[in-house]
């Protein structure tokens, strides 16, 4: 991006990085992606092409085939610092037989250092408590996850992020089955965590039309190709 100065550092940057889960057989290269603080940037393409394997990548879950992964300037293998990512999944990954406050307190205390080890800091209660709300779940607080519907359960997994207060979200198709309104506030309140803290967001989104309406830039994982290549685009470039 042109716009940005020569002293701002990219929270993710990576270099002829090639992904997936075979030596021989790499799913997506990715010849240079850098994600700038308060960008958003919006991943599409078809379905098991690679987006939710490069967000794995970039968070660490997974071992790139080659090249460099940088996040938060440290070089993978090297771990984050706890908070520094927050990952969204595709599959959520919540404690089912948990309560809401307790799912969302792995995130706060993953975020706020506590004192002491055992009881979590009055910052992570209050991150889990906003977060929560922020989310329309007050009323939920006490319910365990699996009482929730598949909306409400990915409003958790997003709150859970929130409370953690990352530099960079990881947030696979966290928007999906949200009626409207519901999308519409949850797409708001991230936004707005994003603007207050200068956090930037990765976000897999299958709407090419919404990721435009909301995304900085976006990349296309194009699988018309044996080793598909992200073709990088600037969202007003593209707008019709
Ligand atoms: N743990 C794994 N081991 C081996 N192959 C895997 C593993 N996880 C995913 N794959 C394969 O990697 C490919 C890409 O999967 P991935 O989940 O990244 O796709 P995706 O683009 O996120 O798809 P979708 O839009 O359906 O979520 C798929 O062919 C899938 O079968
Ligand atoms: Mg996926």
């Amino acid at each position: 991006m042109s716009d940005i100065p020569s002293s701002v550092k990219p929270i993710v940057r990576l270099k002829d990085v090639s992904i997936g889960y075979e030596l021989a057989n790499p799913l997506v290269t990715i010849p240079d992606l850098q994600i700038y603080p308060g960008e958003i940037v919006a991943i599409a393409g078809p379905s098991g092409v690679g987006k939710t394997t490069l967000l794995r990548t970039i968070s660490g879950l997974l071992q790139p085939i080659s090249g460099e992964v940088e996040v938060c300037e440290k070089i993978f293998p090297s771990k984050l610092n706890r908070g520094e990512l927050g990952y969204i999944p595709q599959k959520l990954g919540l404690i089912r037989h948990a309560s809401v406050w307790h799912n969302v307190m792995l995130g706060a205390n993953a975020g706020h250092k506590s004192a002491w080890n055992i009881f979590p800091s009055s910052e992570a209660r209050a991150s889990a408590m906003s977060s929560i709300s922020v989310m329309g779940l007050e009323q939920k607080t006490n319910e365990p996850i699996r009482r929730l519907s598949g909306g409400q359960q990915r409003r958790v997994a997003t709150a859970r992020t929130l409370a953690q207060c990352p530099k960079i979200i990881m947030a696979d198709e966290f928007l999906s089955e949200l009626d409207e309104e519901t999308m519409k506030m949850v797409l708001s309140a991230t936004i707005d965590y994003m603007r207050k803290n200068n956090s930037s967001m990765l976000v897999v989104e299958h709407d090419i039309t919404r990721a435009k309406s909301f995304a900085d830039r976006l990349l296309v994982i194009d699988d018309g190709r044996v080793n598909p290549f992200i073709t990088e685009t600037t969202a007003m470039e593209v707008k019709v």
